[in-house]
């Protein structure tokens, strides 16, 4: 894979004119992230849209359900050949094995390549504080994410999105075949926004991220294809 198919822009818009607008103001960037709000209000014409562009497509919906509602959520999605879809290891060890064979099955049954199913270990929103006290979870933050990323790779689940500060340790927890998703870095000429603690698209690669998800530092650039341009030859430098 060259250095910069590892980008994912986050197409955080909220209805089908921007996403369009934005799409077609960067078409160098070849893998897009549709989450909900966009999801929201476009449904799955987005996609569709972006199939048509030859775009790769990340659907970050975030299922949490039941064992037969998320199978049938994932194999909805598949039959739409997204290439990686989220889910939340909350929903339970049953679940997340269904959603597997579901993406599997709905991808088949349409000649497609099944997506890659991709573990919410823990919000980033949720502190350890919150952790504890709110959802009376009672193990330290770290350990409670690496278990979550655990109990996804037995499942079956392909990969977990993590922040920047966990990627080294899920990689050497997960193996190398474990695919790490991983959003809130920053190049050192980007604003952080609300981004606190976060890594460069290098320093995120090189601590063993597969993707990285971009928003903002592309999106809201005053030249945004020239803000791509310089995250991708950061990342092939160090390729
Ligand atoms: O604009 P920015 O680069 O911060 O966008 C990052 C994208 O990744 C947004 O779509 C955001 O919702 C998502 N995200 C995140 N941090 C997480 C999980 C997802 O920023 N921990």
């Amino acid at each position: 894979m060259k250095p910069e198919e590892r980008i994912i822009v986050a197409l955080d818009v909220p209805d089908e004119q921007s996403a369009i607008a934005l799409v077609d103001q960067l078409p160098q960037v070849g893998f897009w992230k549709v989450g909900l709000e966009l999801f929201t209000s476009t449904g799955p014409r987005i996609l569709e849209l972006l199939k048509s562009r030859n775009k790769r497509i990340f659907l970050d919906l975030k299922f949490d359900d039941i064992p037969n509602t998320v199978a049938g959520a994932c194999r909805s999605a598949a039959r739409y050949g997204v290439d990686l879809l989220t889910i939340h290891t909350t929903c339970g060890r049953d679940a997340l094995k269904a959603a597997t064979e579901a993406a599997q099955s709905g991808a088949a049954q349409v000649g497609l390549k099944p997506p890659k199913l991709i573990a919410i270990t823990l919000l980033t929103s949720i502190s350890a504080r919150q952790l504890a006290f709110d959802l009376k979870i009672p193990l330290e933050l770290p350990e409670y994410i690496l278990e979550m990323a655990l109990l996804a790779k037995e499942t079956g689940v392909d990969g977990a999105v993590c922040s920047p500060q966990e990627v080294a340790q899920l990689r050497d927890t997960c193996g190398n075949d474990f695919l790490l998703v991983c959003p809130g870095v920053r190049p050192i000429w980007a604003d952080m926004g609300d981004q606190k603690r976060s890594l460069t698209p290098a320093q995120a690669m090189q601590a063993g991220a597969d993707y990285l998800v971009i928003g903002r530092p592309i999106t809201a650039a005053s030249d945004p294809g020239l803000a791509w341009q310089s995250i991708s030859e950061e990342l092939t430098a160090i390729a």
